[in-house]
Parts: structure tokens; sequence; C-alpha cells
């Protein structure tokens, strides 16, 4: 057996959001314990550039490693598509982001290959899901719309409002116009919409939940290397760590999480060193 099966599954994300790749960890890997880094004092991160980004991402990396984890998933869209390859290069756990396990379910979903991409403006700008799913497939047609006013309206709780409903349709309409068949929710908060994106986007266009295709693609990963822990009969543990209030983030772990966890802690990455 493997050493660090017992080890826990380290997680990151910018902030909150982030819960809902926590979610679908926890439901597909019971018995595995999560350690999970919201970075609340710096969120949100898909306004700002690709070096901040990064820089932000190593010392999230290096804070999970100090905890001892078998292995680290950037939960954050912003992150995985601008900071992948420099972790990937840094560090030596295995890290896994969301963006390839998105792209890979996209292309088992389309019918006509005409998919559509919505996320953070950082997460559009890096183009990171078009080349992750044209160097898979070059016949496909990818049309990607930054939503900058979701992440807000998710958090306000504002997901089943007229206003949302508004929103979405003025930022769906462009790729609906393209006859897209499927849509990849590109970013932590979206699985919290997807009634309303439904509803917009109608009954014919298959929503690709990245919170879901990553831990999809996390369990073959660690069935293939090793990693599961196969022996625990326990749940396991979701210890959460904040970099601000643990308030706000109590608050807003229930809708996106769902499940509980242990007392969240706050903590300082200020002593974390790790340059990029
Ligand atoms: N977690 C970010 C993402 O998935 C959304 C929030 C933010 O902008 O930091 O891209």
């Amino acid at each position: 057996m493997n050493a660090n099966t017992e080890l826990p599954i380290g997680i990151f994300d910018s902030g909150i959001g982030g819960l809902t790749v926590v979610r679908q960890i926890h439901r597909v890997l019971p018995r595995e314990d999560l350690v999970y880094l919201g970075d609340t004092a710096r969120v949100p991160y898909g306004t700002k550039s690709p070096g901040t980004v990064v820089r932000f991402a190593c010392e999230d990396t290096q804070f999970l490693i100090q905890q001892n984890v078998k292995a680290v998933v950037v939960a954050c869209n912003t992150v995985s598509a601008w900071a992948l390859p420099t972790l990937e290069r840094k560090f030596s756990v295995p890290i896994f982001g969301v963006i390839v396990p998105g792209a890979q379910a996209a292309l088992k979903r389309t019918r006509n290959r005409r998919i559509g991409i919505i996320g953070t403006a950082a997460t559009v700008r890096s183009q990171a899901y078009s080349r992750a799913i044209l160097t898979r497939d070059d016949t496909a047609r990818v049309f990607a719309r930054a939503c900058p006013l979701l992440v807000p309206l998710v958090e306000e709780g504002w997901t089943n409002q007229k206003v949302t409903e508004t929103i979405l349709r003025a930022y769906l309409s462009p790729l609906m116009r393209r006859r897209i068949d499927t849509l990849v929710l590109g970013c932590t908060h979206y699985p919290l919409l997807k009634k309303a994106i439904r509803a917009v986007a109608g009954p014919h266009v298959a929503l690709v939940d990245s919170a879901e295709s990553c831990a999809q693609f996390l369990t073959e990963r660690l069935q293939s290397t090793r990693l599961l822990n196969k022996t625990r009969r326990r749940a396991g543990v979701i210890q959460p760590f904040v970099t601000d209030e643990v308030e706000r983030f109590h608050e807003l772990t229930r809708r996106f999480l769902g499940a509980a966890t242990e007392p969240a802690w706050k903590v300082d990455l200020s002593g974390v060193s790790a340059s990029a």
C-alpha cells in the first residue's frame, strides 16, 4: 500500500466558491479527508492580472503542502487557467485543475461540436478552455464569454431573482446565437446558478459542471496512481482554512457545500514563501 493514501487531499480557491468542488469531491470520495483553503482576504482573483494570480496560487499551494496533503486540487478556474503549469513545475505533489476535466467532459457531451464557455474575465482572457478543447479536437468551435456579474450575484444568494435571469440572458444570448449545444460552467460559483442557466439556455444545451468533471477526473487519477484511501471506514472530515474572518465563511458554507465541516481556522499567508 502507498504510505501516502491516509493523507488528506488539499483543495484551494480564491474564496468560498471552491466549496462547490469540495462538495463534488466529498460526494464521490466520502472517506477522504479534505483540507480546504479559501483565500477570502484576496478574493476575487478573476479580475486580477496573470502575474498576481500565479503569485497567489503559489502561496496557496505552498500552504496546503505544509498541511501535508497527498495531492492538490485547484478548484479555482481562474487559477487553473493561468497558474497550473507553474504549479506543476514548482511543486512535486500531484496537482489537478478544473480546465482539462471540463474540456474533456464538453467534448464528450457535444454533438454539433459548438461549445460555449462562461467564466471570469481572467479565465476567458487566458483562452485555456479553448486550447484544452482544440488540442483534443481541432474541428470543434469554441465561443467564450466573460460573465463578471455572476460571482457577486451568487454570493448575495440572488440565484432565482428576475435580475439574475435578465443578466444571464444578456450574457448567454450571443452564445445561443452561435448555436452551441454544450455550455461549460467555467467558474466555481456557476453550479449554484444551474437552474437559472438551464431556464435561459433551454433543455437542449448540455451544461458541463467543471466541479463535477474535476471530482471524477481526480478519482480516476488517484485510483490509477494508488493514492486513494481504500482502508478507512469512517467518513472523511473537511478542515477549512480561510485568510479573512471565519464568520462570513460559515454563513456561505451551507449554500455552497451543504455538508458539515470542522470549524474554520483563519490563517495568514504572509509567512508562506513561494515565489513564482
Ligand atoms: N473562483 C473563481 C473562479 O472559479 C471565481 C471567483 C474569483 O474571481 O476569484 O474563477
